[in-house]
């Protein structure tokens, strides 16, 4: 059963010192991270700012890690072929697309994998027609724009309503958890039923961030 898969770890360089942004991926590879989380913002679709395809095409020179690039920007349609040349897996948020297709295949035309976002307020049958085509459905288990914030409860319900209409319809999608996670809320998330866990603050924070992916990656180990 898909559910038995054992976690990915995406540390979110995010929470990373920005100075030192090749040492940060670094300590993300050697702690145990499976995935680099690198969490696009325009100052519009959140009010934050962050980085661009030029950054992640110079770390990306840099680190051999598997590069999750959520982009939590306006009209992600417009520059998609510089975020894809830079990236091995693209998210783009529901809200802030109408072709939602199009883009999702566009993506794995380009033979990386096609992630699709999207925030508390946007019911998951929202997103029901467009699952089919996703390799990445992320649950924004905060409101998108800062890390640091504490974990929306009802996401929980979310994650389990996605693992059950994979398993209903034969989808194929990874669940993607991304806003809050530490070492209480990762039990409760791999519980519910998620794949990959982003995890920003908790994991920069951490006095031993080895122990704490070896932690999260524990939660669902093949026997
Ligand atoms: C929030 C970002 C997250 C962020 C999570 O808008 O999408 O990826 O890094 O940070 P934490 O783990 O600190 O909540
Ligand atoms: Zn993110």
């Amino acid at each position: 059963m898909e559910s038995q898969n054992p976690i990915v770890a995406a540390p979110s360089i995010l929470a990373a010192d920005f100075a030192f942004l090749a040492d940060e991926a670094a300590k993300a590879q050697s702690s145990g991270g499976d995935w680099l989380h690198l969490d696009v913002m325009d100052g519009h679709f959140v009010p934050n700012l962050t980085f661009g395809p030029p950054l992640i095409e110079s770390l990306r020179k840099r680190s051999s890690m598997f590069f999750d690039v959520h982009l939590m920007i306006e009209r992600p349609a417009d520059l998609i072929d510089e975020y894809l040349a830079v990236s091995d897996a693209v998210t783009f948020h529901w809200e802030a697309e109408v072709h939602h297709h199009r883009l999702l295949q566009h993506i794995r035309g380009k033979g990386k994998l096609a992630g699709i976002a999207f925030v508390p307020s946007t019911p998951v049958e929202a997103l029901a027609a467009v699952l089919p085509y996703a390799d990445i459905v992320l649950v924004m288990s905060v409101n998108p724009g800062f890390g640091g914030q504490s974990y929306i409860e009802a996401s929980s319900d979310r994650i389990r309503r996605l693992a059950e209409l994979r398993e209903t319809h034969g989808w194929n999608y990874k669940i993607s958890v991304d806003g809050g996670i530490n070492s209480t809320t990762m039990v409760e998330v791999a519980g519910a039923g998620a794949d990959i866990l982003v995890t920003g603050s908790a994991f920069f924070g951490a006095s031993d961030p080895a122990g704490y992916l070896r932690q999260l990656k524990n939660l669902r180990r093949i026997p």
